[in-house]
């Protein structure tokens, strides 16, 4: 039989190493925040070497996505992506070119980072940042201490650097508007042969 002081230490025993698992398991590597509903980014890019400047507006709410892209000492490229799937990538001057794609999913959602491997800290572009790569497609460096993206790298070595992050800031309604070119379908079917840009953006890569 045990004496009440032999039970007490076996408790002790037991609460402690119970409390030692909890602890052990309980060790959480950080997650990435989520992406603001809405924001405005203005991001430089490298993609070995061609540099370009993209206006990112994201507005999960309204079910929309918008890079407009200026290489550098090159085009303006509008690429409009919508949840439906259906994204427009046009010019706005005189040469009037669109190109209309569906794809089977929409936009980026909020928490397209879950489930990203957490890989430490590292400093980039002056700043300390947590580092996590999602499914070898992308490495992501978000601000240690205000949680803001710094800085992210695709497998293919499209490398973007976020110079300014507004959350909340929203572009307005007739800005989204893909222009007429875009939906005459004649002139539209008959550029497609001979312009297929790129698109640049997270899903471009
Ligand atoms: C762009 O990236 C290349 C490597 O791909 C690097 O050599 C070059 O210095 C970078 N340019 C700028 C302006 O960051
Ligand atoms: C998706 O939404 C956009 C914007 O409202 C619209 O222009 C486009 O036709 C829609 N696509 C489909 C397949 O419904």
């Amino acid at each position: 039989m045990y004496s009440s002081s032999s039970f007490a230490y076996h408790l002790l025993l037991l609460l402690l190493s119970k409390s030692a698992t909890n602890s052990v398991s309980a060790v959480e590597f950080p997650k990435p925040t989520p992406w603001p509903l809405q924001f405005h980014s203005i991001l430089f890019v490298n993609y070995s070497g061609s540099l370009s400047i993209i206006d990112l507006w994201y507005d999960w709410p309204n079910g929309r996505n918008f890079n407009i892209i200026q290489d550098q000492l090159g085009q303006l490229l509008y690429d409009l992506e919508w949840n439906n799937g259906t994204s427009f990538v046009y010019t706005r001057d005189s040469t009037e070119k669109c190109r209309t794609s569906q794809l089977e999913v929409g936009i980026l959602r909020p928490n397209w980072l879950d489930g990203a491997v957490y890989l430490g800290q590292q400093q980039v572009d002056g700043f300390l940042c947590n580092v996590w790569q999602k499914i070898d497609f992308i490495w992501y460096y978000e601000d240690v201490v205000t949680t803001r993206p710094v800085h992210w790298v695709f497998y293919t070595g499209r490398s973007i650097h976020v110079m300014t992050f507004e959350v909340g800031a929203v572009l307005e309604d007739i800005e989204w508007q893909a222009p007429i070119y875009c939906f005459e379908k004649a002139r539209s079917h008959l550029k497609v042969d001979v312009w297929n840009p790129q698109p640049q953006g997270l899903k471009g890569i």
